[in-house]
């Protein structure tokens, strides 16, 4: 009956010491794991050792196409990239220098799609993937809009806000080339895509708007032309070819928006007084309106002035003409 309590005491320091030791048991191997993945995750990309040559900056070769390309891999860039837990020899292979690399825009694409296989087949079927079949070096391949850089080994999630691909930097990334006149001018495509979506209200909108996901809901390039499948807008099966078509993608966001909804859209075109003349010539009618009342308030202003410098001049004659005396 005394020694109760010293039993129970002793109970009690004995399931102590059984809980702190299961406690440091478990630290101990929370820790383990820690340190292991964390020395996993930076030997992931270089398993091999290909960065004590890579990570020099002048290295070059010239490609299959003649031009000079950098040798270089950055490894902060890779690290921070979309493929930073895999590593050199999984994409390239143990013996990378004894494969024929011919660092191309299409065996960029080529080696992508060995992982990547449904984007790279449907991409390979677009108007950009068509010509890139082609050996034509102006279209878009996958590093053009999944790379900052347009280097291979910088590849960003597409949900991460500082992607190219993400919504709010979708239309920057196509008006790389689409903004650019010159180029564009080459194909025929002579309307600014680029500028007039940015003066459109789904423009403006994804512009000015929160770069939270969840608000981005406003139509961007991808929205009308589609993403690895663009098609040309002259092929009957693109998604804004035809007023059917057309319609269908209005409605995917406006419910219920129909052909004369879709009808309404001005496309790229900038209004002229052939191409949608009502909209030219309201346009017309606001500048002349802009200018006008602007004018006709310079001239309020400008009249109110020359009617107060007599006043001011006039009062001075008078004072000094004024008989002091008497
Ligand atoms: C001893 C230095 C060295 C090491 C280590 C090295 N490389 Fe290279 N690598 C080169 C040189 C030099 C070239 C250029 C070869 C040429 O001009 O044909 C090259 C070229 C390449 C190319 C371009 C394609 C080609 O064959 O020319 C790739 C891809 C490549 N290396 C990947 C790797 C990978 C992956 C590793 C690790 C498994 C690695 N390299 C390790 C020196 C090295
Ligand atoms: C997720 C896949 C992937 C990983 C991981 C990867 N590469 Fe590459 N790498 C590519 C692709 C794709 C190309 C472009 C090949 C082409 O143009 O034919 C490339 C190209 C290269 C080139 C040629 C120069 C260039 O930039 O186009 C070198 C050198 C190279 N890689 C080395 C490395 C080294 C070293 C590592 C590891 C530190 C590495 N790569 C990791 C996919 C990868
Ligand atoms: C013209 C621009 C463009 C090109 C070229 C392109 N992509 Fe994409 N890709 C995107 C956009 C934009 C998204 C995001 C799609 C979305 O938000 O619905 C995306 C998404 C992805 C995704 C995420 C999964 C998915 O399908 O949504 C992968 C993987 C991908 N692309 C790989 C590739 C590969 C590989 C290539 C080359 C064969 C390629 N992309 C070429 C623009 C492009
Ligand atoms: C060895 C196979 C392999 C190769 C080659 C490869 N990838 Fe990937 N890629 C992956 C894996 C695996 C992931 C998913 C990584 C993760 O989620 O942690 C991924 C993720 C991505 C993502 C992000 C998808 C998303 O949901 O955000 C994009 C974009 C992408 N890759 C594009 C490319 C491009 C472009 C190339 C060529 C330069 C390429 N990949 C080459 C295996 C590969
Ligand atoms: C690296 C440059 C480049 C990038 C990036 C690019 N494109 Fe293109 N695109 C081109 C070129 C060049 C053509 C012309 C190809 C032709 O007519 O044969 C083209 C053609 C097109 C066409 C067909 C035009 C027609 O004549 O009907 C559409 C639509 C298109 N691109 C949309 C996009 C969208 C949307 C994006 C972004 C998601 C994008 N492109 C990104 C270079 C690019
Ligand atoms: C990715 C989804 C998406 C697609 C595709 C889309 N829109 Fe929109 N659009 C929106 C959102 C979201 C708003 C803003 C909400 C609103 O006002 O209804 C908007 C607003 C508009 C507005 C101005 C505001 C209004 O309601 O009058 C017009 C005009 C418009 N869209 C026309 C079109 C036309 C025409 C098409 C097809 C060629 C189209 N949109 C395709 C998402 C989209
Ligand atoms: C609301 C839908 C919508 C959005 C958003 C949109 N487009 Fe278009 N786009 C169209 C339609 C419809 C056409 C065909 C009529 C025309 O040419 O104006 C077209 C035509 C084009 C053409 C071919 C022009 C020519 O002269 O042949 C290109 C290239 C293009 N768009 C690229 C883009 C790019 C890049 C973006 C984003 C910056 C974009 N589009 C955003 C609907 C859209």
């Amino acid at each position: 009956m005394e020694d109760t309590p010293g039993v129970n005491e002793q109970k009690e320091s004995s399931r102590m010491k059984v809980f702190l030791v299961m406690a440091g048991m478990a630290m101990a191997i929370l820790a383990a794991v820690l340190a292991f993945s964390k020395v996993d995750s930076a030997y992931a990309i270089d398993q091999t050792g290909c960065l004590s040559c890579h990570s020099n900056y002048k290295m070059t070769k010239a490609n299959g196409q003649g031009q000079q390309v950098s040798l270089y891999v950055a490894e902060e860039a890779l690290q921070a990239s979309a493929h930073r837990y895999i590593d050199c020899t999984t994409c390239h292979t143990t013996k990378p220098h004894e494969v024929p690399t011919p660092l191309t825009k299409l065996s960029l694409a080529q080696k992508c799609g060995s992982c990547h296989d449904y984007q790279f087949q449907v991409h390979r079927e677009s108007v950009h993937g068509q010509q890139l079949l082609r050996g034509n070096l102006d279209v878009a391949t996958c590093v053009d809009c999944h790379s900052p850089t347009g280097n291979p080994h910088s590849v960003i999630r597409v949900l991460e806000a500082q992607a190219p691909a993400y919504k709010k930097n979708q239309a920057q990334t196509c008006g790389k080339c689409h903004g650019n006149e010159e180029l564009m001018s080459r194909y025929g495509i002579v309307e600014k895509v680029y500028e007039s979506y940015m003066r459109s209200f789904h423009g403006k909108a994804t512009r000015l708007g929160s770069s939270d996901l969840s608000k981005l809901d406003k139509a961007s390039c991808i929205n009308c032309h589609g993403t690895h499948d663009i098609k040309s807008v002259s092929d009957p099966v693109a998604r804004v070819a035809g007023l059917e078509n057309l319609a269908r993608t209005c409605e995917s966001c406006h419910p219920g928006a129909g052909m004369e909804f879709a009808k309404g859209f001005p496309g790229h075109e900038e209004a002229s007084p052939k191409h949608l003349p009502a909209v030219y010539y309201v346009g017309r009618f606001f500048v002349w309106l802009t200018a006008g009342v602007l004018a006709f308030g310079a001239m309020m202003v400008t009249l109110e002035l020359t009617r107060l410098i007599p006043i001011n001049i006039k009062v001075k004659p008078r004072k000094k003409a004024r008989p002091r005396e008497k």
